[in-house]
């Protein structure tokens, strides 16, 4: 299992959100690191497909990810930032949609929706609707469905956002537990969650990847006593 990225470009206009990024990601946890506007959601983006980039290569498992097209969207869970989500459905309702597009069996999903409705505790607001959610039980239905069909890539985009501290820590170990056979990326500010489940770090700043290395290597360079200093070191200037 191998995502690797080379020379990869997105500019909107005359802003380049990403430039010339390249890395080689196997199995494990990501934690990607970078202030408001560094360029985290694009990279993201670009790896789900859903914008169309100016230049370089995302080569899964040697094959370019364009021309996998469909086979390739089917390895990937991809839990947005955006909220944008169907108020009338039910937390039940969305996921067998989206099971539906994932083209998932019917009782094979059925199964899956219970379980990850347990794992993200609302298997009692199962038949409730999602307009009436809190924004942390939406962001809750967003992270089960990213979870549909086993994906062996997960992206995660600021997927503790909003929750209460208790959640924040179930949710956190179980990404934790995924990790096992998949690539998981996990973009957050909440720097501590990254220290303490990322097997490596990513440090974006302005659109560039700026330093890599697993959280106890960054900690010592710095000679820091926490990943916050990391960040602080690298990033803090802005
Ligand atoms: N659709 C868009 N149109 C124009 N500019 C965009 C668009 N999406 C992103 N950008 C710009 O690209 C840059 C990188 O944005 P991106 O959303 O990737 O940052 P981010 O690291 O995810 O930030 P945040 O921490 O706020 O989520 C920013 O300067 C942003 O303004
Ligand atoms: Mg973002």
């Amino acid at each position: 299992m191998e995502l690797k990225i080379e020379g990869l470009t997105k500019k909107y206009g005359e802003k380049i959100a990403l430039q010339d990024f390249s890395y080689t990601f196997s199995s494990g946890i990501y934690g990607i690191l970078g202030a408001n506007g560094a360029g985290k959601s694009t990279l993201m983006n670009l790896i789900t497909d859903n914008v169309k980039r100016n230049g370089g290569k995302i080569l899964w498992d040697g094959k370019e990810i364009l021309e996998l097209g469909k086979k390739f969207r089917s390895v990937i869970g991809y839990m947005p930032q955006q909220q944008g989500m169907y108020g009338e459905y039910s937390a039940v309702g969305f996921l067998r949609y989206i099971a539906s597009i994932k083209e998932i069996p019917h009782k094979e999903a059925n199964e899956q929706i219970k379980q990850l409705l347990e794992v993200v505790s609302l298997e009692n607001a199962a038949h409730k609707k999602l307009g009436g959610f809190s924004g942390g039980m939406r962001q809750r239905v967003l992270l089960a469905q990213a979870l549909l069909g086993n994906p062996q890539i997960l992206i995660l985009d600021e997927p503790t956002a909003g929750l209460d501290p208790k959640e924040r820590l179930r949710i956190r170990n179980y990404i934790s537990d995924l990790a096992e056979n998949r690539i998981v990326f996990l973009t957050t500010h909440i720097v501590s969650d990254i220290e303490s489940i990322a097997g490596e770090v990513l440090l974006m700043k302005n659109g560039r990847l700026i330093t890599h290395g697993s959280p106890a290597d960054l900690i010592a360079e710095v000679n820091g006593n926490n990943l916050e200093d990391v960040y602080m070191t690298f990033l803090g200037a802005e």
